[in-house]
């Protein structure tokens, strides 16, 4: 049977076969990047607020707790954002000059609320609640992150499906005292996986991993 390439078009096609092969593999790597890139996932990324409220003065500094701002977390889906009346207890009082505040004063007398840019942003098709979760024991910091020390709120973690998964199949390894679950600095002790068991049966916890509990 006589040749119908030659050795020289036989080089081509391979290398040319090799290249294509090779600039599959690269969109492929490429999406896939961008699809669990922070740029995507929102992880990381400091928001720019209307007023640059910082966490790390009123929480870290000041010590307010969690709830007096985010009063429905432990009752309802959402946590809640404060009303400006909230802001104005103190705000009335002090710092009351600073340009800072300029938009929180004109909230106060338009009332026009203050818009928050969202943070954490779950999409639509997603089902999530608060309150199961601080019942259950699990942390604020579990979650957000140390809210605490952050200048400018930031998403501290993916949020992806797979990131919700891994604690719902193995919550032992992430379940607190639900004394803690408002405490910012909170270590898991070395027997973490032994109190998580334990904890796991005081409280109830069951591994939620079917679909329809996030996609109702
Ligand atoms: C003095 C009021 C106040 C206190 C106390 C407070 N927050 Fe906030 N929080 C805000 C305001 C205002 C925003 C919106 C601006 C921003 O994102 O920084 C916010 C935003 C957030 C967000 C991002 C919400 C989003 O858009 O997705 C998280 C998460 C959060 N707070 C968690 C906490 C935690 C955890 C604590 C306790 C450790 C806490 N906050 C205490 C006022 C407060
Ligand atoms: C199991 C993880 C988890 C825990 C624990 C958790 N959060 Fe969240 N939080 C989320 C998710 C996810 C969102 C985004 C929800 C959405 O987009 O529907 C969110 C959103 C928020 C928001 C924005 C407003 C809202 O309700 O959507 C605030 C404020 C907030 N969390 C504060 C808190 C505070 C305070 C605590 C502790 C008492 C806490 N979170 C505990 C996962 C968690
Ligand atoms: C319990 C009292 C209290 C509440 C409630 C409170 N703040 Fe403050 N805020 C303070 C104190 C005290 C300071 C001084 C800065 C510090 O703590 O280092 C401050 C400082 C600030 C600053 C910085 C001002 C400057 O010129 O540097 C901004 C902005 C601010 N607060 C926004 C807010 C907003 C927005 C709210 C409502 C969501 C709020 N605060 C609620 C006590 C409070
Ligand atoms: C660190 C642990 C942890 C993370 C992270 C976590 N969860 Fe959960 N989740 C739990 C625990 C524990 C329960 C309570 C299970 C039970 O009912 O006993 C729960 C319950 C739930 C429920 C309530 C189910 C019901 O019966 O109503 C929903 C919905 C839910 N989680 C959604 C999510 C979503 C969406 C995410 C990710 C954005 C997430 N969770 C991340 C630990 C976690
Ligand atoms: C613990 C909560 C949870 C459970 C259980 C869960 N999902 Fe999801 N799912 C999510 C979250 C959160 C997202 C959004 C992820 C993102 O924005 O990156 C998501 C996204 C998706 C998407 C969109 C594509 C993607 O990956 O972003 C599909 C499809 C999906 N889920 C299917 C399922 C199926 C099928 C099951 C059951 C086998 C399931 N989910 C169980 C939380 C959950």
């Amino acid at each position: 049977m006589p040749q119908v390439f030659n050795r020289h078009s036989n080089t081509i096609a391979r290398l040319s076969i090799l290249g294509g092969v090779a600039s599959l593999f690269l969109v492929a790597i490429l999406a896939y990047g961008m699809v669990r890139s922070p740029y995507s996932t929102g992880q990381g990324i400091p928001y720019q607020q209307p007023v640059p409220f910082s966490h790390a003065h009123h929480v870290g500094g000041d010590g307010i707790d969690c709830r007096y701002c985010h009063t429905s977390v432990t009752t309802s889906a959402t946590a809640g954002m404060p009303p400006t009346q909230t802001c104005m207890n103190c705000h009335r009082e002090i710092w009351t000059n600073s340009p800072l505040l300029e938009p929180v004063r004109a909230s106060w007398q338009t009332d026009q609320p203050i818009e928050w840019n969202r943070v954490d942003d779950l999409p639509g098709f997603v089902y999530f609640n608060h309150s199961i979760h601080i019942h259950k024991g699990i942390g604020c910091s579990t979650c957000h992150g140390r809210v605490d020390r952050m200048q400018i709120t930031y998403q501290a973690y993916s949020f992806t499906m797979q990131w919700c998964l891994n604690c719902h199949n193995h919550p032992e390894r992430y379940v607190r005292p639900r004394s803690q679950v408002f405490n910012m600095d909170y270590k898991a002790p070395d027997n973490q996986i032994e109190l998580g068991h334990k904890l796991v049966r005081l409280y109830h916890i069951e591994r939620k991993v079917s679909c329809s509990v996030c996609h109702r």
